[in-house]
């Protein structure tokens, strides 16, 4: 019977090393040392031997068994710390890890060179114009008539200026200059605003053209105001954007509202004078329109010439960005090509 108890113990050892999870273990625990298990059953016989065999035998199958307890126990321990770590392992999640990349937004030139404008000429005491005094669609009267522009001037053909179908002279407005009627027409003097906003134009669309583009228009009326004025005011708006050393100058001009009228130029950025295709060859380029306000237009408005005067400008948006930072196609500004963009 002892060695019944030893070959069982044995195999039950040779089970033991051959585990390898936490349910192996309890499978030998059970076919081993559960009531119905081997060991019972051999130990049934117990009552059939001598008292003396009894002693040594009952005490021999209660040693293994504990033995067999205790290497079921330590095995059983280290499985399921190594179950307990692999899961832990499994689980694990790596604060150490750097989040999602998620790209941010960037304000676009346009909104950007905008801003910077309209700051530098809030600083110089113009406020920006409520939008109802600055409408889109726009009618001719405001964008034409009113503005001393003559009824055969070829602005106002279709091929250079969007008619609303049928709806008789209203028009994409083709300049902000109307936003000077809707101003003086609200208010009185002194005057001294700005109005940022689109304008549309019927153009064949190329490097230099696109038939929408952004302008600031300004107006300044007030007692007194002269022609010194106009050019302090805009030299030092063209000095803060442009930055002092880029020579600059202010050429005779025509525009139908003013009168005298003026374009300022600064120098070419691409061949610093020298003259070359963007510039035509004159090594200027042209950045605003301006002058004194017409004394048709201020008559127009009821305001009286003789005790007011004014003047007005106006710049395209694009045309600064684009002789700011070297952009030699206006497309670029529409396209919403991500890599243009996030030049910037
Ligand atoms: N409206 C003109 C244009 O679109 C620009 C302009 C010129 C505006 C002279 C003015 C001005 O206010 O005085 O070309």
């Amino acid at each position: 019977m002892k060695t019944q108890l030893e070959n069982i113990y044995n195999s039950a050892k040779a089970d033991i090393s051959n585990a390898h999870t936490i349910s192996d273990i309890d499978e030998i625990r059970l076919k081993y040392l559960s009531r119905k298990g081997e060991f019972n059953s051999i130990k049934k016989g117990l009552k059939d031997l001598s008292d003396e065999d009894k002693r040594t035998v009952g005490a021999f199958a209660n040693q293994i068994t504990e033995e067999l307890e205790n290497l079921l126990k330590e095995k059983h321990d280290s499985f399921y710390q190594k179950e307990l770590n692999e899961k832990l392992q499994k689980d694990r999640i790596d604060i150490t890890l750097s989040g999602k990349y998620i790209p941010q937004g960037k304000v676009h030139p346009l909104t950007s060179t905008t801003e910077e404008i309209v700051t530098i000429f809030q600083n110089m005491g113009f406020s920006v114009v409520s939008p109802e005094l600055s409408p889109e669609v726009e009618t001719e009267y405001y964008n034409f008539d009113m503005l001393n522009v003559p009824k055969d001037h070829p602005a106002r053909d279709v091929q250079d200026t969007f008619y609303v179908k049928d709806m008789d002279g209203v028009v994409l407005r083709s300049q902000t200059s109307g936003a000077q009627i809707h101003i003086m027409e609200n208010q009185k003097p002194p005057i001294k605003v700005i109005a940022p906003g689109r304008v549309y134009r019927n153009e064949n669309i190329n490097a230099r053209k696109n038939n929408f583009f952004h302008q600031i228009e300004g107006l300044y009326v007030d007692k007194g105001i002269t022609f010194g004025d106009l050019k302090g005011d805009l030299n030092e708006f063209i000095r803060l954007y442009f930055g002092s050393t880029r020579p600059t100058r202010f050429r005779s001009s025509f525009f139908p509202f003013t009168e005298p009228s003026a374009e300022v130029d600064v120098q070419c950025i691409m061949c610093q004078g020298k003259g070359c295709r963007t510039c035509s060859g004159t090594g200027w380029l042209e950045v605003l329109g301006c002058g004194m306000v017409d004394v048709n237009v201020l008559r127009g408005v009821g305001i009286d010439p003789d005790v007011y005067t004014g003047f007005a400008f106006g710049m395209g948006v694009e045309r600064l960005a684009m002789l700011k930072y070297a952009i030699d196609d206006i497309r670029l500004f529409f396209n919403n090509d991500k890599r243009f963009l996030e030049q910037f």
